[in-house]
């Protein structure tokens, strides 16, 4: 196993179903991030493809002119996937408690996962469970920024650096049997921290670690 059972820990160990109770119909990350991801996104999914969007909520970051085959979603509030246009289907499940997904074997050419990594405590089952439910062929694609529920995300998440956090995804794909090598964009400005400070647009890190199964 990749992780010890302290890196595992979080600040509030409750159940994070209570956490995700009440919807938050908020974006949890700049326009400037979900340009970018749009446009990895328009680059690297096949246009009528079967797309899953773990850990998702009431947005989807998918190009809007972009027609796909299926969208399945998944989450922990009922209500902001309820919301969320792009999903033909979705289901909650705490992957925390159940890192199985109810998916059959090699049925997405692709899975996505926003903002959201920072919140696993079993990594490596649910890298495996992604793994098995892509199709050969089919890409995962991880992205995330600086920001987090501080208090919901592990500890190997919240002691680390940006650098740190890009590292531990690449080792989630490295140890998982049967993807690519990991390949990693960013979009860091030299000027990140001073447009976060004020708000502005660009101001949120953008990283992507995706691979695809062999
Ligand atoms: C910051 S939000 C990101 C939502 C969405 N991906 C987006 O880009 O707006 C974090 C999401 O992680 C998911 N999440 C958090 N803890 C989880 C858990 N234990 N099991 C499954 N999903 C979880 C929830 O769906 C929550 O909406």
């Amino acid at each position: 196993m990749l992780l010890d059972a302290t890196q595992r820990t979080k600040l509030d160990p409750s159940n994070d179903l209570l956490f995700y109770d009440a919807p938050r119909f908020v974006t949890h990350v700049d326009e400037g991030f979900i340009e970018q991801l749009t446009q990895l996104y328009r680059d690297r999914l096949s246009p009528n493809s079967r797309v899953l969007d773990l850990m998702s909520s009431w947005v989807s970051h998918l190009p809007s002119e972009v027609a796909f085959d299926h969208v399945e979603g998944h989450g922990m509030n009922a209500e902001e996937l309820a919301r969320n246009k792009r999903l033909d289907h979705y289901f909650v499940q705490n992957l925390n408690e159940t890192p199985q997904l109810p998916l059959e074997d090699a049925s997405f050419d692709a899975v996505l996962n926003t903002v959201s990594v920072q919140y696993l405590q079993q990594p490596e089952q649910v890298f495996a469970e992604v793994r098995r439910i892509l199709k050969p062929g089919g890409i995962a694609i991880f992205s995330f920024s600086n920001r987090m529920f501080y208090q919901k995300a592990i500890a190997a998440w919240r002691d680390g650096t940006e650098a740190d956090r890009v590292a531990l995804v690449q080792q989630y794909f490295a140890q998982t049997p049967g993807f690519s090598q990991p390949e990693v964009q960013s979009k860091v400005s030299a000027v990140s921290s001073v447009f976060q400070l004020f708000g502005m647009p660009g101001g949120d890190p953008f990283y992507a670690v995706m691979a695809t199964a062999q």
